[in-house]
């Protein structure tokens, strides 16, 4: 199968021409070691990959390959000077692509990033490459097999496009971009990272678990790491929010604005601070009959059926099947904001059904209505391009010295925080000796949605520059690390590469929020706050100023 339209070769190749139109102008810098040419690096490819692009971005400049990059139709800008590649490589019958960011040799700091993509996304994500450069990192993307938006029609009985978004894609990606970043430079890699959130999560994780030699450092978020489980509780979120006998019943997004005010009513005050933080979500008991229509004193315009109130039940436990066999976590209190994303479909067309449609059944006509929990046997039976990241036995990793940052919002509605600790109590137990601080630290996020963000009732600090943070941050267009606070105890990236080259453990980082990060109109500091490494929680100390990270301490 094609992977790559004709419209897009034709979109490439006038974006190449484009390039060159505009490289005319800015003067070119000659690299010492490198030049920016195709023909530097096709000399370093072994067969199958072939160079698609090698082009000189001036400082300032930006790159992408516009609305024809469909999983990533934007372009990173205010880059500075570097040299953007393209390298398309042949895979068991089908290809994938990668892009680097390759700074000048003057600005390389010799150390590579390889970075996540989102969701089944198809293309590489040049945007949150953007941020990498800017530290002086060669920076890799992977398209992960396909171009795609939110359609994954292209994994319909295609095993090997599967395969490549599963984990095959990133390697490979990895392994030849580390290859190139050595040759283009003429001098060693000193230090390879990963950074990672929710898809991204999962490849960091599961390129670990089949390479333990691909990175020295790791920070990976909120990872949808147990595919197989993960989509089959979506499918069935889907049934239980559209329920066959009341198509109607489905949640409403202000109805979950209540649920969720109701949540952080209730649960703020139970972690000891009225802050309008939830910190302890798992220590929470809310009562949902001051929202329960038909009780009461409720409100008969803005109010949740019981039935509504026992499908929110549903989604906060985790899912078993009858059997007993853990299918999902549930989704951690605090997260409700953000559950509309999943289930604001009055429909059962409309529903994402394409895991079963396309990965699991190769039936196109699979409707919701035929979910049962075999869903969730077929699909782990199944495991579609071995995408499910569950072998945590990760002690080659540590072997190696290897260090792992996992982190995760807890107001995240789309990946369960639970989950994540899953992950991390399975590591404890696989890697022996019960403690695992040595190398793999996980950080919980209170008040953080999925991978970025916190509502506007909440602004908990969030912001540690991670995946997606620097590069989607409003107002700071090519920005990267903190702004103000471009150091190892803000920035978990740096935090991570000094645990990893210096030896300094991470027992804290200080997580910010602004005063105004939904338009990006004020990056000053809301307040700032430690997050710690699990089972550690940030602690106030009773008397200073609790915007301030210095009234806080890990214990
Ligand atoms: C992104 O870059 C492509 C190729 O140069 C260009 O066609 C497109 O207009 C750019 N998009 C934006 C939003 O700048
Ligand atoms: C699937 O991936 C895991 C790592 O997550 C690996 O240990 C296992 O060997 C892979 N299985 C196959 C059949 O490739
Ligand atoms: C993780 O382990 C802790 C401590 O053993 C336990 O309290 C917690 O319930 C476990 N959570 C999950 C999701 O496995
Ligand atoms: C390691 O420590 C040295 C000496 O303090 C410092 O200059 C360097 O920046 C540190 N490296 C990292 C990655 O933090």
């Amino acid at each position: 199968m094609a992977l790559i339209s004709l419209p897009i070769v034709w979109a490439l190749s006038v974006l190449a021409l484009q390039y060159a139109g505009a490289a005319r102008s800015p003067p070119m810098t000659t690299l010492p070691s490198g030049v920016c040419t195709a023909s530097t690096f096709t000399a370093a490819l072994p067969k199958g990959a072939s160079v698609e692009l090698a082009y000189p971005v001036p400082g300032g400049g930006s790159f992408g390959e516009g609305p024809s990059n469909l999983g990533y139709p934007l372009n990173a800008t205010n880059l500075p000077e570097l040299c953007a590649v393209i390298i398309r490589v042949a895979s068991g019958g089908s290809a994938y692509r990668f892009g680097l960011f390759l700074p000048t040799s003057n600005s390389w700091n010799s150390r590579f990033l390889a970075t996540g993509n989102g969701g089944f996304l198809g293309g590489i994500d040049w945007v949150d490459m953007a941020p990498g450069p800017h530290y002086g990192f060669a920076t890799l993307s992977t398209d992960t097999g396909h171009n795609s938006a939110s359609d994954q029609s292209w994994a319909y009985k295609n095993a090997e496009a599967q395969k490549d978004w599963g984990y095959r894609a990133m390697h490979g990606s990895v392994d030849l971009g580390k290859r190139l970043t050595a040759a283009y430079y003429g001098r060693d890699i000193a230090y390879s990272y990963y950074s990672g959130c929710s898809t991204g999560g999962r490849q960091g994780l599961k390129e670990i678990q089949i390479s333990p030699n691909s990175f020295n450092g790791v920070l990976v978020g909120a990872p949808a790491w147990p595919t197989t489980g993960l989509m089959s509780w979506l499918t069935a979120l889907g049934t239980w929010n559209l329920p066959a006998s009341d198509p109607k019943a489905f949640t409403t997004t202000s109805q979950y604005s209540l649920l969720a005010s109701t949540v952080l009513s209730q649960c703020d005050k139970v972690d000891g601070l009225v802050d309008n933080i939830i910190s302890t979500p798992e220590a929470c008991k809310p009562d949902l009959g001051v929202i329960q229509c038909g009780k009461r004193g409720v409100d008969a315009k803005n109010c949740l059926t019981p039935q509504q109130i026992q499908t929110a039940k549903k989604v906060w436990n985790d899912y078993y099947t009858s059997k007993g066999d853990l299918v999902y976590n549930g989704l951690e209190l605090s997260g409700e904001n953000q559950w509309d994303v999943y289930t604001l479909y009055g429909n059962t067309e409309n529903f994402d059904t394409q895991w079963e449609k396309y990965w699991v059944y190769s039936d196109k006509s699979w409707n919701l209505r035929q979910y049962t929990e075999n869903v969730f046997y077929d699909s782990v039976r199944a495991n579609p391009g071995n995408a499910t990241a569950d072998a945590f036995d990760i002690s080659g990793f540590r072997r190696t010295g290897g260090k792992l940052i996992l982190y995760q919002g807890l107001a995240d509605g789309l990946i369960s925080a639970r989950s994540s600790l899953h992950y991390y109590n399975e590591t404890v137990k696989a890697v022996g000796g019960g403690n695992v601080d040595d190398f793999f630290r996980f950080f919980q996020i209170p008040g953080m949605q999925h991978c970025l963000g916190s509502p506007a009732a909440v602004k908990a600090p969030w912001y540690i520059a991670s995946w997606g943070q620097a590069a989607k941050l409003p107002g700071t267009a090519g920005g990267y690390s903190v702004p103000g606070f471009q150091d190892p105890e803000h920035d978990a990236l740096l935090a991570l590469m000094r645990w990893t080259e210096n030896g300094t453990a991470v027992d804290s980082i200080i997580a910010t929020a602004w005063n105004d990060d939904s338009s990006g109109q004020d990056l000053s500091v809301y307040r700032q706050r430690p997050i710690c490494p699990y089972p550690k929680k940030a602690t106030y100390d009773q008397k200073g100023d609790p915007d301030l990270a210095s009234s806080w301490a890990c214990a």
